[in-house]
Order: structure tokens, then sequence, then C-alpha cells
């Protein structure tokens, strides 16, 4: 639902949406068309296509069609906190990084949805990275309330168990190492001296700032690091740890608009 200004019947609305604008009409809000079959709904005029700012995003939605349905499938959304948006780019860096040199590391597995669509990168690439995840598998065991402010309560975002989550990503050569335990004191554990993609998702400062460090020092020229929680107001304390970090290291790190990630590429004038 948009708001808007004047209410206007476009073809690409259901009767239904047309009941509701006719009763949201008086109020300047509607129900605008969404993508149907990925292509623009017929009937949206010119200055509507090329206005600005304008939410394309409701016309042209490739993480919900049908090419990207494995990232639709349950296994992945029942045991995910990331929207299909985030779970797309994701899937795409990493899809980006498989040329580079070095395994694949994630701070925050959760219950394993974001570490399942990136083994099925690896997977439908015929790729034997290994992918090291690291999770207290117990949902937040120490925060900083100094950094991280104080509406995040311990054992907050508990996700799945480490069974769950170990059967969930098995595969005959186990492929996924998890690890389980506190960040910072688990990265010790991870045994990959180069990395090639990096996902941060463990929301608090300390083990961003941790995790983001161990990874920039492995990081092999061109590898990418996204980060998921870097513009959810909640999880300051994340941005602030990674901000930190790449200003100490002359890095960029651009947000994605229109979720909370943001990413970084390791461009060989700044790679170590
Ligand atoms: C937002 S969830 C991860 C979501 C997951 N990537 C997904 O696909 O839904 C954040 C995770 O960070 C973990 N976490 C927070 N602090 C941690 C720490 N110091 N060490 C390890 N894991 C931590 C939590 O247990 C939680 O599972």
């Amino acid at each position: 639902m948009n708001s808007g200004t004047a209410t206007t019947s476009h073809p690409g609305t259901t009767w239904a949406d047309r009941i509701v604008n006719r009763l949201l009409g008086p109020f300047g809000r509607q129900v605008l068309p969404r993508p149907q079959n990925q292509t623009i709904p017929p009937g949206i005029p010119d200055q509507e296509l090329y206005g600005i700012p304008e939410d394309f995003n409701r016309l042209y939605q490739p993480w919900l069609g049908p090419e990207n349905a494995s990232l639709l499938r349950p296994e992945v959304t029942a045991n995910t906190l990331l929207d299909p948006r985030k779970l797309y780019f994701l899937r795409q860096m990493a899809r980006t990084s498989l040329p580079v040199p070095g395994d694949i590391f994630e701070a925050g597995a959760g219950s394993g949805g974001s570490t399942r669509v990136i083994l099925d990168v690896l997977q439908k690439a015929g790729s034997n990275k290994r992918i090291w995840s690291l999770d207290t598998f117990e949902g937040y065991k120490k925060i900083d309330p100094a950094k991280d402010g104080d509406h995040l309560k311990l054992e907050g975002c508990r996700c799945a168990s480490l069974a769950d989550v170990t059967r969930l990503l098995s595969t005959p050569d186990q492929q996924v190492v998890l690890i389980p335990g506190l960040i910072p004191g688990t990265l010790s554990q991870v045994q990959s001296p180069l990395l090639s993609f990096a996902h941060i998702d463990v929301n608090l400062h300390e083990p961003t700032l941790a995790a983001t460090e161990f990874v920039l020092e492995r990081l092999s020229p061109w590898g990418i690091v996204v980060f998921d929680d870097y513009a959810w107001p909640a999880t300051y304390g994340a941005r602030t740890a990674i901000d930190e970090v790449c200003r100490n290291r002359g890095l960029d790190v651009t947000v994605v608009p229109h979720t909370t990630q943001a990413f970084l590429i390791n461009s060989p004038s700044k790679a170590r």
C-alpha cells in the first residue's frame, strides 16, 4: 500500500483493490497494482513510471519471480529472518564472489536460512568452498547496553537449536562447518586463511566488530562482505562497529537502498 494524493484506478488492480480504493480515496491513499509476471501492468501513466521519487520495486520484483522460486521454498523461508529482497541480494553477492579464491564465513547463522541460500549457490556451481558459520545457537548471550542500547535483551533473537540447524545444512561432505559459542571467542576455530565472501548478521556491536576485523584480515582481493544489520535502527551498535573497522582500513561501505543491508567489495587498491 502506498500513499498518494490522487486516487487512480489502475488496470493492474483487482476488483477487491478497487473497492478498498473507494474507501481509502478520501484519505489520499490507495492500493497500487502488484507486479504480474514481472512486467509493468498496463495503463500506468508516464508521469508515474518516470516520476521521482517512486517505489519502482512494486513494478519489478525479481526476488518474487518464478526464476527465484528457490529463495522462497519453505526450507529457506521457515528458517530465516531475512525477507525475500535480502535473501536475493545475499544470494546474488555470494554468486558474484564465486570466482574469488577462499572460503565463506558467516557470523549469525540463526536458524540457518541465510546459510542455506549460500550453500545452494555453492552446490549449484559445483564449488567445494567451505562455509564456516558461527552462532551461539542460544540467542544473545552478551549485550553491551552502552554500545547496543538497552532495548535489546539477553536470550533475545533466539533461533533454532544447533541440532536443527545441523540437520538443515548437512551435506555428505560436511561443506558447512557450524561453530557454536560466543564470538569473538569462537573465531579462532575458523580454519581458513583466505575468504572470498562473508555474511555478518549478529546485530550487536562487539561480535560485529570482531567478525568484521577477522574477515577483513583474510578477505581476498575482490572478496565481498554483506552486512545484514547496517541500516536497521534497532541494531545501530552493529553499524557503529562496521563504520569503525572500515574507517580504520579506508574501506567504503555501501548501503543497499530499501533494505537494512550494506556491502563492501575489497577492490584491489584497498586490498591487503
Ligand atoms: C538476526 S539473527 C541471524 C539471522 C540469520 N542469518 C537468518 O538467516 O535468519 C542474529 C544471530 O546472532 C547471534 N548472535 C548474537 N550475538 C552473538 C555472538 N556474540 N556470538 C555468536 N552469535 C551471536 C544470535 O544468536 C542470532 O542467532
